[in-house]
């Protein structure tokens, strides 16, 4: 069972963090690693006391999409605001505080420095542990706050950077099934919606659009891979691209909402039957969803209707789907890959 002894920065006290404590943890956590500057308070990772987010999306929309050094800049001028926020809802103070935690990677690396830096500064300025915590961890812990949630269980990982099947053997074990080989799952929803010409951020758009189209208008091709559990966007990027010139150069008003929903139905599909087999291998009768698209509808709708068949399933509410930090502080304190020096750095990919 997870349980770890972390040393204070300035006196060097031992602070025990983790489910076999023995006494209530409240951690502190920040996130800063793309566009959502976040500070939160958490118990025992799972009960939320207070949750923060401020969103850049007004910012990057002139842009079309994350501008790294924009972002940057926004998460300083937020940060300071965020964290008082943070504190003040909770109404707890700082010395009532076990940890400190921010997130270490990956992610944009002038965006992490910012919330990074803070996380280490509150940690020598109240003499409390520090523990960086790696983000992709993170959005699987979302899934613990405010459930009952245990391992073992399989998750799938879908975000703007990163598509995994990862068998959670438990709290800090886990195997990597599956992955993307190319695009992530994200990443195609924001370039398929840019092509069909909906403004950032894209995938809660196509989602949106999606809802009011034919599933079935037209048949977008399944990439052909080695592993069964593993995936590749690109060519379906790339068929969505010809499709949407053809209809183009026939002059037909483009039928966007049946674009849409074609795309949402080939990778909803795709996503399930692979987390599906991945699962029913190992003999896993727990499904969970994490990361940004876990937030898309018809991704929910598809595999909650898996509880018909004996599964159980479990998807983060809307606001812990995206970035967000009380799902830093879960992952700092149910220990899987975190990391306890204020020596740490930021990285950018895995
Ligand atoms: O997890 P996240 O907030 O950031 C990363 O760690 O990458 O995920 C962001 C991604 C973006 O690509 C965004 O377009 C996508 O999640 N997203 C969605 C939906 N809401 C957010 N994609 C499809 N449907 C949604 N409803
Ligand atoms: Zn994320």
């Amino acid at each position: 069972m997870p349980l770890k002894e972390f040393r204070t920065p300035v006196t060097n006290k031992p602070v025990l963090v983790g489910t076999q404590s023995g006494k209530d943890n409240i951690i502190f956590a920040i996130e800063s690693s793309c566009d959502e500057t976040a500070a939160a308070i958490v118990t025992n990772g799972r009960e939320v006391i207070s949750n923060i987010v401020a969103s850049q999306i007004k910012t990057h929309i002139e842009f079309g999409g994350v501008v790294p050094e924009v972002a940057a800049r926004e998460h300083l001028e937020a940060i300071n605001l965020v964290i008082a926020r943070a504190f003040e809802t909770a109404d707890i103070k700082a010395d009532k505080i076990t940890a400190f935690a921010a997130t270490v990677g990956p992610g944009l690396v002038g965006s992490l420095l910012v919330g990074l830096n803070a996380g280490k500064a509150l940690s020598i300025a109240y003499d409390k542990p520090f523990i960086g915590v790696n983000h992709l961890n993170a959005h699987v812990c979302a899934n613990f706050l405010n459930t009952d949630l245990e391992p073992p269980f399989v998750a799938l990982l879908i975000s703007g950077g990163h598509t995994q099947i990862i068998e959670v053997k438990s709290y800090t074990e886990q195997n990597i099934i599956g992955e993307t080989i190319d695009d992530a799952i994200g990443e195609a929803y924001d370039k398929v919606a840019r092509l069909i010409g909906l403004p950032y951020p894209g995938g809660v758009n196509l989602d949106k659009l999606a809802q009011t189209g034919n599933p079935y208008a037209f048949k977008l091709p399944e990439a052909k891979l080695n592993s069964e559990y593993d995936f590749s966007f690109s060519g379906l990027k790339t068929a969505s691209l010809q499709l949407i010139q053809k209809l183009k150069k026939e002059s037909v008003d483009l039928p966007k909402a049946d674009i849409a929903a074609s795309f949402q139905e080939n990778v909803s599909s795709l996503l399930l039957k692979k987390t599906k087999k991945a699962a029913d291998n190992i003999n896993a009768k727990t499904i969970v969803l994490a990361g940004g698209v876990a937030a898309n509808s018809e991704i929910r709708k598809k595999f909650f209707a898996l509880e018909k068949s004996g599964y159980k399933i479990y998807a983060p509410e809307m606001k812990y789907c995206t970035d967000n930090a009380a799902m830093i502080a879960s992952s700092a304190y149910f220990l899987a890959n975190t990391m306890d020096s204020l020596e740490i750095e930021v990285f950018s990919r895995m």
